[in-house]
């Protein structure tokens, strides 16, 4: 906490100093001041931007009554609306920007922002405020300059990346939690699920010159082909620069200009798009299972609330011990002890509710090692979780002794063992099914830690889609040449909603995810596992067997990357490597040992794609331990 408040005092104080600069430039010369900014202050937009930034920031530093706070903020988020429309202007007042939509998070969500995402992010109750940052970041990018706001105009608006990016990060583990709670109660989709009446399409533009060394233009089209033909899927894979309807579009344009073609042809209900440099591991989970596990309707807005957790799906594998089930209470009389049984119910991230006659309600948590905490108005009981001898490997709970003495026996038996209920997930469409896909869900995108990725997207037809992926295109291609597509996207899936939510002035709207609901971002295994280094440095999911695909951000040289590449499709097309049943789930994926037969923890490519992450981080620390050595 001294760390973060020592921070605070820093941010609040270079927010002052920004204040007095601009207070004294002001009676100086106008040029200094739009130098200073750099921003173009000649214009009267801008001009107009500055001073609504202005008095939010004063209306943010004052103690003021809580209306003027409103009404500053909502005229700043309108500012940067109608600056933001016309991102051609942007580079005229590019800091002034990313300044712009860090105020507006500072604002929101004052102590998630100015805590570094710390406090009240942890359960992704920091929506608004991390879309807002995640904006700043989309235009600290076109700053080209290493992703760093030039040190004096970051101090004239008072924004630095340092406020920015960490937040970032860390409110994104917050937003993955919640997306976990959400996927517990969704209706369970089978890695082989299967619905033959949609038509799908993976797309993907593996265009390199003739002779280019990287390996990938031998490597990727027999795998994609390889996993397309098994499924029926239809694959449109272009060698060259496509040159669908889109003259002299840069290769980075044209993965939104092809998809948009694509659905354009009316052939295909979903399109997938897959970056060349991501290799299809599982050639079993389908792409069916993934639309129907994140597209599917979900009754009502899912809460929070650990009272009713739904059933475990079948064949979960549980990381803690599961203490569902109904319990005797030693301190009641023998005689009396069925009338007062303790139910428990865990979810699936180890939260419990115990609930009896005699004490009503207590919410806990199991942890790992075999411990438990239960909370009795206020005050924490630990306990001890004695497992099952007799059961191998030992997983079953049978006894609960507390540190005030009491002890809870097992009554009957518990769950996890053979049948007790639990939810079958589905294999296809059918009276047997209760997933329905939600006719407004149109994308399904994974994100790390620097936004949304385009590396890997599916995408149904639609109107909405052909709108969006055409108003990105022209964003990125027209508007913003400084744009990749993975901007575009963010922008046009974001930028409205979230500076929509900052004028509605209520705590909903502050608090939940402004994303566009056409859009879904699913977990970033699903579509997006990372390489077991990427993830390690990146601080994201690493490729787990089962997993769909992988792929290798950054791995462009081809004495590094070409084993890396080659062996990956040789495990992908190992078909006689035995991933165990339903290998893939989310309800029973866990990093761990490698288990391929051919693995080897001497083989650096091998390393590189599985792991595992202590493995990987001794490595890789030594690596670097040798390098600054070597520059020494
Ligand atoms: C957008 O900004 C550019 C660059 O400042 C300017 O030339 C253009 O006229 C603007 N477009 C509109 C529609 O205002
Ligand atoms: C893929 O599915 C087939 C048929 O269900 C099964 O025999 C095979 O073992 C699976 N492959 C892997 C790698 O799990």
């Amino acid at each position: 906490m001294r760390l973060v408040h020592g921070r605070l005092t820093l941010l609040v104080q270079s927010v002052l100093l920004a204040h007095a600069e601009v207070g004294a430039l002001e009676k100086q010369s106008f040029e200094r001041l739009s130098h200073g900014l750099a921003c173009n202050l000649h214009s009267k937009h801008w001009q107009w931007y500055h001073t609504a930034y202005k008095d939010a920031a004063e209306a943010a530093a004052a103690g003021g009554p809580a209306h003027g706070k409103a009404a500053a903020r909502c005229a700043l988020a309108e500012a940067l609306l109608e600056r933001t429309s016309n991102l051609s202007d942007i580079l005229n007042c590019n800091v002034g920007v990313v300044a712009g939509y860090y105020l507006l998070a500072r604002l929101v969500l004052p102590v998630a922002v100015e805590s570094f995402g710390t406090v009240g992010a942890d359960e992704g109750e920091a929506g608004l405020a991390y879309r807002l940052l995640q904006l700043a970041l989309v235009f600290i990018f076109t700053l080209r300059n290493a992703n760093r706001i030039p040190e004096a105009p970051g101090v004239a608006w008072g924004v630095s990346e340092r406020f920015i990016i960490p937040t970032l990060m860390r409110m994104r583990k917050g937003q993955v939690r919640k997306a976990q709670k959400w996927l517990q109660h969704a209706v369970p989709i089978a890695p082989e699920f299967r619905d033959r009446s949609l038509q799908i399409a993976v797309v993907s533009i593996c265009a390199y010159p003739a002779n280019h060394p990287l390996a990938l233009p031998s490597v990727t089209p027999p795998n994609r082909d390889a996993y397309t033909s098994r499924h029926g899927y239809h694959l449109r894979l272009h060698l060259e620069p496509p040159i669908l309807g889109a003259h002299g579009l840069g290769l980075q344009h044209a993965k939104l200009a092809t998809v948009l073609a694509y659905l354009q042809s009316g052939k295909f209900d979903w399109v997938a798009w897959f970056d060349c440099d991501s290799i299809i591991m599982n050639m079993n989970r389908t792409l069916d299972s993934i639309i129907y596990q994140y597209a599917q309707q979900v009754p009502e807005e899912i809460s929070g609330s650990v009272a009713e957790p739904p059933l475990p799906v079948c064949g979960a594998h549980n990381v803690r011990p599961d203490l569902s089930g109904q319990w005797l209470d030693s301190w009641v009389p023998p005689d009396l002890r069925q009338d007062a049984l303790v139910s428990i119910y865990q979810t699936f991230e180890g939260r419990v509710v115990a609930s009896s006659p005699q004490f009503g309600e207590a919410p806990g948590v199991v942890g790992e090692d075999e411990s438990v905490e239960l909370e009795f108005d206020g005050s924490a009981l630990r306990g001890r979780i004695i497992l099952d001898a007799e059961d191998t490997p030992h997983t079953v709970p049978v006894r609960l002794e507390w540190d005030n003495g009491a002890i809870w026996s097992r009554l009957g038996t518990p769950r996890s063992l053979e049948g007790a209920p639990c939810r079958e997930p589905c294999v296809e469409p059918g009276p047997d099914c209760a997933a329905e896909l939600d006719p407004k869900m149109n994308l399904l995108i994974t994100e790390e830690g620097w936004g949304l990725s385009s590396a890997n997207w599916l995408i149904r037809r639609s109107a909405w889609s052909m709108e969006f992926l055409h108003a990105a295109l022209t964003a990125a291609h027209v508007q913003m040449r400084l744009f990749g597509d993975q901007d575009a996207i963010i922008l046009h899936l974001m930028n409205e909603d979230a500076l929509r939510a900052v004028c509605s002035g209520d705590d909903v709207a502050f608090t939940s995810d402004p994303l566009s609901r056409h859009a879904s971002v699913i977990p970033q295994f699903e579509l997006n596992a990372y390489d077991a280094l990427n993830a390690l440095t990146m601080e994201c999911d690493t490729f787990v067997e089962g997993d769909l695909l992988i792929t290798f951000p950054q791995c462009k040289d081809a004495e590094g990357c070409n084993d890396v590449f080659n062996l990956a499709a040789a495990y992908a097309s190992d078909l006689d490597k035995s991933l165990g049943p339903r290998a893939g789930a989310w309800w029973s994926r866990a990093e761990g040992p490698p288990r391929w037969s051919r693995y080897s923890a001497t083989s650096a490519p091998a390393i590189r794609i599985f792991g595992p992450r202590p493995l990987v981080q001794e490595l890789f620390f030594r690596e670097r331990l040798l390098e600054q050595h070597g520059a020494g």
